[in-house]
């Protein structure tokens, strides 16, 4: 493994940003997730030497340097087709999206109007768990998830990581300086058997960090 490029050779599926939930033509549901954290992990795992696979939810983004493939998707459903597709040939899965945990029952084709009736109800249906699913698979690649957490990171991340099956776990602790939509975010990296802290700093930087050590884990699970 050359130190410079520690994924020389080693194809990688990202996906990132929120997902779309069309209600009708106008009207969704999302989530305030930019996509940077996925896009700068993106951009570090190529600059590592990774074939990069990054399937964007909507996202005012451009494309970072080096990426092998982009596909753009908007809803959960779609982005799980997406990763499903390319994951068959990967090495290494990252789940950094934001997928939407509910969907709309019954999309209407036309618009919803206002009516005497009052407002409409939106029956929700659960999305399928794209992470969760590509960690059921056998074979499987090396699974990496995120989670984002207000309260007791450790604990819910630890459980999260047993839950899913995951190899690792970035945790990020949600609140207004960091996490969702900020330049800054800090890291709880835990994987069976031990945790580290990545401290607060530009996302860039910690998507250089996090790549760094995702590759160490991978290595050491799969011998070059
Ligand atoms: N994830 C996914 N598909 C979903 C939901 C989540 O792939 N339908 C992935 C995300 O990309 C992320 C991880 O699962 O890697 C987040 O797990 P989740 O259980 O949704 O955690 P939180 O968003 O932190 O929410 P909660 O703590 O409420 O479970």
């Amino acid at each position: 493994m050359s130190p410079d490029a520690p994924l020389a050779g080693v194809k990688v599926v990202i996906d990132a940003g929120p997902t779309y939930e069309d209600i009708d033509p106008v009207r969704f549901l999302g989530n305030r997730s930019s996509g940077k954290m996925g896009f700068a992990i993106a951009e570090a795992a190529a600059a590592a030497g990774a074939a990069v696979t990054l399937i964007a939810g909507p996202v005012a983004l451009a494309t970072p340097t080096g990426i092998a493939r982009r596909v753009d998707v908007r809803s959960a459903l779609q982005m799980r087709a997406a990763v499903l597709e390319a994951v068959d040939a990967a090495d290494i899965f990252i789940a950094t999206a934001a997928v939407a945990d509910w969907r709309v029952a019954g999309y209407s084709p036309r618009k919803i109007k206002k009516g005497p009736g009052g407002a409409p109800v939106l029956e929700l249906i659960e999305n399928p768990d794209i992470l969760a699913e590509v960690a059921a698979r056998d074979p499987r690649p090396f699974v990496v998830g995120f989670a984002a957490e207000t309260d007791h990171v450790h604990e819910h991340a630890q459980a999260k990581l047993v839950r899913k099956k995951l190899d690792m776990l970035a945790a990020n602790h949600v609140d207004e300086r960091v996490g969702i939509g900020a330049d800054d975010n800090e890291l709880e990296l835990i994987w069976p058997g031990g945790s580290e802290t990545l401290p607060r700093a530009p996302k860039r930087e910690l998507a250089r960090a996090l790549v760094a050590r995702i590759a160490a884990h991978y290595h050491a699970r799969t011998p070059a």
